[in-house]
């Protein structure tokens, strides 16, 4: 791994994330969680202030980068809810069948190479009747973005840590075997200010079964 993958990669997702546009969308999600929940692509431990520590035992924190994992070791250490890391994979996450309450996933099925797997792995390891939140920004709905997303993501995808542009995170969940109860998005380049992304991105967020 070299030295912007290692060390200025995770400040840059950290700063990226941490944006007010995005914290709007994770404060519609994450209170919603609910028992012991996983967060699948923790990352630097940005959805933490948003969970409900009346309602959240847990939160299995599975983040496979270690440069990340250290941002988030600094932000759980003054955290309301207990927060265990799990340095692992979302394509094989190492949890017992039906083990979790709640799985929350946000701005990461992008960056998962192999994110069918992972949804089946987000499926397999959710009980029965619990839940699974996502924020998540993908596949734009207007052609022309489209296209333009289509022609910037060869580029994009190294700079930003491997993540995709073009993908439909309620579709994967769906072939995944999750019934998606609600999911909203906003029109595209709304989400975001027109210092990040503009017109290339439409962000997805919602609760799947
Ligand atoms: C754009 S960041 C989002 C971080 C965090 N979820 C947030 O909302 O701020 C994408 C995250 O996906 C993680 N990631 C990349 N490959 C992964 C994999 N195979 N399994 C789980 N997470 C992965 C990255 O390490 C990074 O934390």
């Amino acid at each position: 791994m070299g030295v912007y993958e290692r060390l200025i990669l995770p400040r840059l997702v950290d700063a990226a994330c941490g944006s007010a546009s995005l914290a709007r969308v994770r404060a519609r999600v994450v209170p919603l969680a609910r028992g012991r929940v996983l967060e699948v692509g923790y990352g630097s431990g940005l959805n933490l202030p948003f969970y409900d520590p009346g309602k959240v035992q847990r939160v299995l924190a599975l983040e496979p980068a270690d440069g990340l994992r250290a941002i988030a070791l600094q932000r759980a250490r003054s955290a309301a809810v207990p927060v265990e890391f799990v340095p692992a994979s979302g394509e094989s996450i190492p949890l017992a069948d039906a083990s979790v309450d709640t799985v929350v996933i946000t701005f990461t099925m992008c960056t998962i190479p192999d994110v069918e797997q992972a949804a089946r792995e987000m499926r397999r390891v959710l009980r029965r009747g619990g839940e699974l939140l996502f924020a998540e920004h993908g596949t734009a709905r207007s052609p022309g973005a489209q296209r333009w997303q289509r022609r910037i993501e060869p580029v994009w995808t190294p700079l930003a840590g491997g993540c995709r542009l073009t993908r439909d995170p309620p579709t994967i969940l769906r072939a995944a075997g999750f019934e998606v109860e609600w999911s909203e998005g906003l029109l595209d380049g709304s989400l975001w200010s027109a210092r990040t992304l503009g017109p290339l991105t439409y962000g997805y967020w919602g609760v799947a079964r």
